[in-house]
């Protein structure tokens, strides 16, 4: 982000479900940092739209709250609040009554009088989404989608429960809006070190001969988390882990790290070339369920010396519930570039570390030169690409150990985003705001890719539905997942990579880390 925006239209950011959670949390704490440094036009206003029981001075007193709560650099002092927050309005209204939209509509066309100009209009959907077919209509029916160039609606998962409600909400926004006017959040693509994996691939040409099916074994992405399900079993229980972060966040990294490059750096290209691997992906049968992908679900156990309950003894969660809270999948991409390489996706709750990577491992050397005393195990080179925490990279490979011996032990090299450029990352939901704002939709999810997840995945969701897990719960809170997953990634003769833990303070040179389970 360059920090001046001279070019940059007036804006007037329609936030729906302006009282709700995801406003609070991410999308004021996220204004407010892109207004701390500069990024939101001179012009700019947030008109929040909701049925609750506010006016312009609570919702700002509730959204510093939540700011001083959430923001990465909290609220300097009273007079920056005073000057952002006098670009704050509310309107109540009841979001499926027609004429709440005629009088935004009113309110637009003021607002572009007062500013002698025409704004950009973004109308953010941070609400239910069973709410968002009816808001395409209300914006649709009050004209307010026609201007296809300044208005752009943003929706955010879940996008449908299945291939079918996708489409359902799909045709509900397409209806009012053209593709190009709607941006889909996956707000793993805002993150700093997910847009690094294009630089790593594409801004270095060392890698680019060695990734492919003649170097690489398998890949493998792992997006563990610590956390439970907390508060949002109310929607988790009609989700579950395939859902909630397979069908986008998890292919999402897929897509980057095995798209081909794209000819130029825009939108357009990218998008064609994620879709290419979702082309590409061998669809999983129903016969097929049972070798491709394992389920899990979290019992009690012990995290970081506290004891936490099993996932069904959560509030709102059913005794006897089915949703997976833990899933691991392989996948196969049929093309040139990485015929024969599998991909190994997993991811879960109540896993024993915070830690999301992706882990390229490569072949095994074609002859053993050295003689068995030096020790050279089953460690090839591997290179892992941390997307948190710790953002960074680590190059592992094999290092003679100093001494008269010739000894061999794997070695580590990294590289640190945080020591590199001495500076925080802004968030993801700050990038992607500020690209809805300029009108780049390349770090968003066109609906060809959204459809194309769902299809992929349908067979899983609709074997599991119909076979309930009889197992359940089959991993302990704080352990690495269920038996099932090992067995998945057994049938190769592989095991899950280790995930790449922190550098111990004052480093540890050559110290290699160790899965829990199969160390
Ligand atoms: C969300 C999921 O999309 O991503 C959550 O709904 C998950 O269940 C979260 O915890 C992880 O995102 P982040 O940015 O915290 O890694």
């Amino acid at each position: 982000m360059e920090p001046n925006h001279p070019q940059q239209q007036p804006t007037v950011f329609v936030l729906f479900g302006a009282g709700g959670d995801l406003s609070w949390r991410l999308i004021l704490p996220a204004l407010f940092n892109l207004y701390l440094d500069k990024y939101l036009p001179e012009q700019w206003l947030l008109i929040g739209v909701d049925r609750q029981d506010y006016d312009q001075h609570s919702l700002a007193q509730h959204y510093r709250e939540g700011i001083q709560q959430y923001s990465r650099r909290g609220i300097p002092d009273d007079k920056t609040w005073q000057s952002f927050s006098q670009a704050l309005r509310y309107q109540q209204a009841d979001i499926t009554d027609p004429t709440s939209y005629t009088q935004l509509a009113k309110a637009l066309v003021e607002q572009d009088k007062t500013w002698h100009g025409k704004a950009e209009r973004v109308f953010y959907l941070a609400t239910p989404p069973f709410l968002f077919a009816d808001i395409a209509k209300g914006l649709g029916e009050a004209n307010l989608a026609k201007a296809r160039q300044r208005a752009r609606i943003v929706v955010e998962k879940p996008l449908g429960h299945d291939l079918e409600s996708f489409r359902g909400i799909n045709q509900a926004l397409n209806h009012y809006f053209q593709e190009s006017q709607i941006y889909r959040i996956d707000h793993f693509l805002g993150k700093e070190t997910v847009q690094n994996i294009l630089a790593l691939r594409f801004a270095n040409p060392i890698f680019e001969p060695i990734w492919n099916r003649r170097y690489i074994d398998h890949i493998a992405i792992t997006v563990a988390e610590t956390l439970g399900v907390e508060h949002r079993a109310n929607y988790y229980e009609g989700a579950g882990a395939l859902r909630d972060m397979v069908q986008n966040h998890l292919l999402q990294l897929l897509c980057l790290v095995a798209m081909e490059p794209p000819v130029v750096f825009d939108a357009h290209d990218l998008r064609d070339r994620r879709m290419d691997v979702m082309h590409a992906i061998r669809p999983i049968s129903a016969e097929e369920v049972q070798r491709y992908a394992a389920r899990g679900q979290y019992g009690a156990g012990w995290m970081n010396g506290t004891q936490v309950p099993a996932y069904r003894e959560e509030k709102g969660v059913a005794p006897d519930s089915n949703t997976e809270t833990y899933c691991a999948l392989e996948f196969h991409v049929d093309n040139w570039r990485w015929q024969g390489v599998p991909f190994y996706l997993r991811t879960g709750k109540r896993l024993p570390v915070e830690a999301s990577e992706i882990s390229i491992r490569f072949q095994d050397i074609p002859h053993q030169a050295f003689p068995t005393s030096a020790g050279l195990n089953a460690q090839p080179a591997q290179l892992v690409i941390r997307l948190q925490p710790e953002e960074g990279i680590v190059l592992k490979f094999m290092a003679k150990q100093p001494g008269p011996h010739l000894v061999l032990r794997p070695v580590e090299m990294r590289f640190s985003y945080q020591e590199a450029f001495q500076a925080t990352s802004p968030t993801a939901y700050e990038t992607l705001l500020w690209d809805i704002m300029k009108g780049d939709a390349t770090l968003f999810t066109r609906a060809d890719q959204v459809e194309a997840a769902w299809r992929l995945l349908m067979p899983i969701l609709e074997v599991w539905e119909a076979n309930p897990a009889t197992d359940f719960p089959n991993y302990r809170a704080g352990t690495w997942g269920p038996e099932a997953a090992e067995v998945l990634i057994a049938h190769s003769g592989r095991s899950w990579l280790a995930p790449t833990l922190p550098e111990p303070k004052g480093g540890a040179p050559g110290k290699s880390t160790h899965h829990p389970r199969s160390a």
